[in-house]
């Protein structure tokens, strides 16, 4: 079956981007990019991506136009975006539908949920997120997008360091009880 990893990097006070949406802050740490938990390895076992639509216009700017990815990604968005080159398809409304043809499409492998912290909390409502793997950078930035704005109870299966990071991976056990 399919694991659902929300895959992030994170300031030490919970914001994957700060207010201007930049992420120079993370950009300029020492990071070992074949170090615990590294990105190629975790990408290689994925199948189809989600991503909110703030993310998406973050990337087409910062890739100045051309589509990083070769696999079939998912766009939130309730807008009319522009397209560029790639398996984009948009999407809005109830992941649960967005989960169920990311699975199919993934024939097997894994599904990532890019961000932002509002979209993996949508996957967590629906009872469909299962694992968090976080570079946690050595900054605090005190305002910014969330990480992941929800009560959850999460389980740590794994921590280390990479360079300048403290690298966890969590399970998801379930909504934390009020
Ligand atoms: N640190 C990292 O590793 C990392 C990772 C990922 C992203 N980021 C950055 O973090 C920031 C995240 O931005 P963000 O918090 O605004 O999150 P986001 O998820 O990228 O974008 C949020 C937007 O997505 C759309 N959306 C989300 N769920 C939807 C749904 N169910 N149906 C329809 N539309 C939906 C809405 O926009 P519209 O409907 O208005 O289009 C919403 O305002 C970005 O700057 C990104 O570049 C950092």
């Amino acid at each position: 079956m399919s694991v659902t990893t929300y895959y992030t990097a994170t300031s030490l006070d919970g914001f994957i981007a700060d207010e201007q949406q930049s992420l120079e802050w993370l950009l300029r740490q020492d990071l070992d990019e074949s170090g615990p938990l590294n990105y190629d390895e975790f990408f290689a076992r994925i199948g189809a991506v989600v991503m909110g639509s703030t993310t998406y216009e973050w990337i087409l700017k910062h890739e100045r136009g051309k589509w990083p990815y070769q696999l079939p990604v998912w766009v939130m968005t309730t807008r009319d975006l522009p397209r560029v080159d790639g398996d984009i398809g948009f999407a809005r409304g109830d992941v649960r539908a967005v989960h169920a043809e990311m699975t199919a499409a993934a024939a097997g492998k894994d599904l990532w949920v890019v961000g932002g912290g509002e979209l993996a909390g949508q996957f967590a409502d629906a009872g469909l997120l299962d694992e968090i793997i976080v570079y946690i950078a050595p900054v605090t930035l005190g305002a910014g997008a969330p990480l992941l704005p929800r009560k959850l109870d999460l389980r740590l299966e794994e921590v280390a360091r990479n360079q300048a990071f403290t690298c966890a991976r969590y399970s998801v056990v379930g909504r934390t009880a009020s």
